[in-house]
């Protein structure tokens, strides 16, 4: 019976949604050549890491990791095990991780994630294992097929890689320059999720303002979001990530006119310190920022705004640090992601003096998440009694009694209703509200 099994794969995803796509597009080419998905690492014969390198602790997962598998790997000679995603293409990593465990049997990286079943059939059929890393990226492979999860939500990625060149940040270094899709192959994958039942897209983009940039006939992000906006078939659009130095005004006007795009915005903000978001080569300054969340707010009524935070930058004094409290306060975020500084070897700012102690770094991190928890708190009061639209996702991870969904703004909300609505846009009246959801019933 072994024999005529399929053979099974295991992939566990690190870091962040592109990764995620990433990730089902590995899955969709592994079912193709015959494998079938396994959420049990134990019976799988092909496990695959993908990898993230943004922060250091998503390195020290993946290194835990890899040690666990060289005892599965003793277990079973026969298992597979690959390796990809942007922290193999850092520098010299792919060789560090072969030197320390050698029983790994592929590694690729971002740029040539397509080649997978390729590699897998040299390991197979010939015994040896694979190394490549392509260090620049090609054109655009489009047509890779995508094993999708949930069939609510869907992510569509419009771009690829950065130019921006954060100096605390390494994704341009592992993901190479800005390339945008045509919107025709956009278009056409919405279509197609359209058609499976998917009611909610995601755009995603490590800065999705800068799309269209190096396309012809000319296209931009606003465009791109009216045009989306006109398929038949979607209930809510949404975008990820914006860069503020690139949110345009006729952006912001497209999502004021766009009844299918969300009134959620997440725009980092990395420090409320002007000096701090130069030394990141950010291009903005604070009072610019404040002042085109004013922009936003007053076009787009209930805009809900989401923000990245990085604690204890290089050089990053009290002062600075106060600064962020301050925005934060102005702003009044409706969440927000809170990072202590990680230094990543090969960007400007790993060589910067002044590198803050961890101990700084923790102590400010807690203020900050004192502070942003009662804003949260505040900013989800003003639900209740209100009667919202919530997409439906399935059951409340909590309390299996009741279903979970979102709002347009993005809010979680945990409320009653009959579980035949899962997919359903359904009103729900808010009852009651702490920092990270809202919960009601639904009228
Ligand atoms: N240290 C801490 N946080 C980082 N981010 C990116 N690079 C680093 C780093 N070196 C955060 C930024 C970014 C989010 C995706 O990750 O806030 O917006
Ligand atoms: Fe990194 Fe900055 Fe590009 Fe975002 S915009 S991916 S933080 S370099």
């Amino acid at each position: 019976m072994d024999n005529i099994r399929k053979k099974l794969f295991f992939i566990h995803t690190y870091g962040c949604q592109m990764n995620e796509e990433d990730s089902e597009k590995l899955s969709g080419m592994l079912k193709l050549s015959g494998y079938e998905k396994t959420e049990s690492k134990e019976s799988a014969d092909l496990i695959i890491f993908n990898t993230c390198c943004v922060r250091e602790n998503a390195e020290l997962k993946v290194f835990g990791n890899l040690w666990i598998l060289k005892k599965a790997k003793e277990k079973n000679p026969n298992l597979i095990i690959a390796i990809c995603g942007c922290m193999m293409q850092q520098k010299d990593m792919a060789q560090d991780i072969i030197k320390k465990f050698p029983f790994v049997d592929i590694i690729f990286g971002t740029h040539n994630a397509h080649m997978l079943t390729e590699y897998l059939n040299t390991v197979k059929q010939e015994g040896k294992s694979v190394i490549e890393i392509w260090d620049k990226e090609k054109e655009i492979v489009e047509g890779i097929p995508i094993d999708r999860g949930s069939g609510i939500k869907g992510f569509v990625t419009i771009m690829y890689g950065c130019n921006n060149f954060c100096t605390y940040c390494v994704v341009p270094y592992v993901r190479g320059r800005e390339r945008s899709r045509n919107p025709e192959d956009i278009e056409k994958e919405i279509k197609e999720l359209i058609s499976k039942g998917y009611t909610e897209i995601t755009l995603l983009g490590q800065n999705v303002n800068s799309y269209g940039k190096e396309l012809s006939p000319n296209i931009d992000f606003a465009d791109l979001l009216r045009r989306i906006n006109k398929i038949d078939g979607i209930e809510r659009i949404r975008f990820m990530t914006s860069h503020p130095k690139d949110l345009t005004f006729k952006v912001v006007e497209a999502i004021r006119d766009c009844e299918k795009v969300c009134e959620h915005i997440h725009l980092p903000v990395q420090s409320g310190s002007s000096s701090i978001i130069k030394k990141m080569n950010r291009h903005y300054t604070k009072e610019y920022y404040i002042d085109l969340i004013k922009k936003m707010k007053k076009e787009i009524p209930d805009l809900a705004l989401t923000t990245d935070i990085i604690v204890g930058f290089p050089g990053e004094t009290e002062e600075d640090f106060s600064e962020t409290l301050d925005l934060v306060k102005q702003v009044e975020y409706d969440s927000v992601f809170m990072f202590l500084y990680s230094l990543r070897k090969g960007t400007p700012a790993a060589e910067m003096e002044d590198q803050i102690s961890d101990e700084v770094k923790h102590e400010r991190f807690n203020r900050l998440v004192d502070v942003v928890n009662e804003i949260c708190a505040k900013k989800n009061k003003e639900y209740q009694g209100k009667i919202v639209e919530v997409l439906v996702e399935g059951t409340s991870k909590n309390d299996e009694t009741k279903l979970m969904g979102r709002t347009r703004t993005s809010k979680l909300v945990n409320f009653t209703s009959d579980e035949d609505n899962i997919g359903k846009i359904v009103k729900v009246k808010i009852t009651k509200a702490n920092s990270f959801s809202l919960y009601g019933e639904e009228v």
